[in-house]
């Protein structure tokens, strides 16, 4: 299916250069830029002086980078993100920090800021024999946003670990809380506030039985030492004033920015620098609706497409390798049945 969206058409794939394509394409026309730009001087894609990552140095690779960066936010909507996921580079024996140079460079512009950097983290990094250096087994995926009104689904994001952790859960134990109990009565509080951090408590207690969180902790005043080593703020004004805090433990809905995921090793796929589908997958359920427009300006063998196909969203992908495009687009003819693979 292609539908034709003015300067471009969706659920398609695009040989060239992407700053030369988006150059020419309108503004504020997609949902969502997710991608893995070439890291530098890692890999020839053989790709000559157009291809990223070839550049002679670290300036000149930030700045092709940064340019095409600067393309992706103006394409996108107001309401849109764009997720960068770059890997870093020992050079003369040390870390560069690259992607971080990119993404500070990337928020200084001011048209951008950093909604979170989801940390991928490697469950079969790459081994090596340096007995110097810990093995490398993280890369950041920086999600920017244009403005305040980004799309942000986090109820979607890495839903099937909370429907797992619902069918595994034990019921709660008959002494949950109990122990507080113990402890208001021994406190110094008042009699009236011993009556309200019970009350609370019981509250607390039922929350739990009722499934409506997964378990909490009560901090009394005297008891407990105070919140944030003693620093002001809203738990430590709790506890002085009423003489004790609860604080409500929301188990499935606590989404951190990091995600365990082996590294892909397709032997059918001929690209050498594959990211998981998984990650793809669960960001685009993060960050866009179904029928959004997906755009990846460095498809590759066409990870990203793939995922937003599976998802019901439009995809576009741009790869400035011919043969790279055609696995892409053979990838896709196969897609509807690999899907149940990445759950
Ligand atoms: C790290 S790979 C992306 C791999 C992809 N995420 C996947 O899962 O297969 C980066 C890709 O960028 C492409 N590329 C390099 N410079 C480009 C440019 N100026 N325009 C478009 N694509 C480019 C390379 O050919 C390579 O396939």
């Amino acid at each position: 299916m292609q539908v034709t969206n003015k300067s471009f058409c969706t659920d398609t794939l695009i040989i060239g250069d992407s700053l030369k394509i988006l150059s020419n394409w309108q503004s504020e026309s997609i949902d969502l830029v997710i991608t893995s730009p070439p890291y530098f001087q890692q890999r020839d894609y053989g790709n000559g002086e157009q291809g990223i990552g070839n550049e002679k140095s670290e300036a000149e690779y930030l700045y092709n980078l940064l340019t095409i960066f600067e393309e992706c936010v103006r394409v996108t909507k107001p309401t849109g993100t764009i997720v960068f996921n770059l890997g870093d580079k020992y050079i003369e024996g040390g870390l560069s920090l690259l992607p971080y140079k990119f993404a500070i460079r990337a928020i200084e512009s001011k048209k951008v800021f950093l909604v979170n950097q989801v940390i991928w983290s490697k469950s079969n990094p790459t081994p090596r024999q340096d007995k110097r250096k810990l093995i490398q087994a993280t890369e950041p995926f920086f999600i920017f946003a244009k403005t305040k009104n980004y799309y942000f689904n986090i109820d979607n994001y890495l839903k099937h670990l909370d429907n797992f952790k619902k069918a595994n859960k034990n019921k709660p134990s008959e002494k949950l809380g109990k122990h507080y109990f113990e402890l208001i009565e021994k406190s110094d509080l008042s009699d009236a506030e011993k009556e309200n951090a019970n009350k609370a408590l019981q509250e607390a207690i039922l929350a739990v039985h009722r499934g409506e969180i997964d378990g909490f902790r009560m901090k009394i005043r005297g008891i407990h030492k105070e919140a944030y080593g003693g620093m002001d703020g809203g738990r430590n004004q709790q506890i002085r004033r009423n003489g004790f805090t609860i604080i409500k433990i929301l188990g499935n809905r606590l989404k951190k920015d990091i995600i365990e995921c082996p590294v892909e090793i397709t032997k059918d796929n001929a690209h050498p620098a594959v990211y998981p589908l998984y990650i793809v997958q669960e960001l685009i359920k993060l960050l866009s609706k179904e029928n959004d427009v997906v755009l990846d300006p460095f498809c590759g063998s066409g990870t990203t497409c793939i995922a937003a196909k599976n998802l019901n969203r439009r995809y576009i992908g741009i790869d400035i390798n011919p043969e790279y495009v055609s696995l892409a687009q053979k990838r896709l003819q196969e897609a509807d049945f690999c899907q149940e693979l990445f759950i």
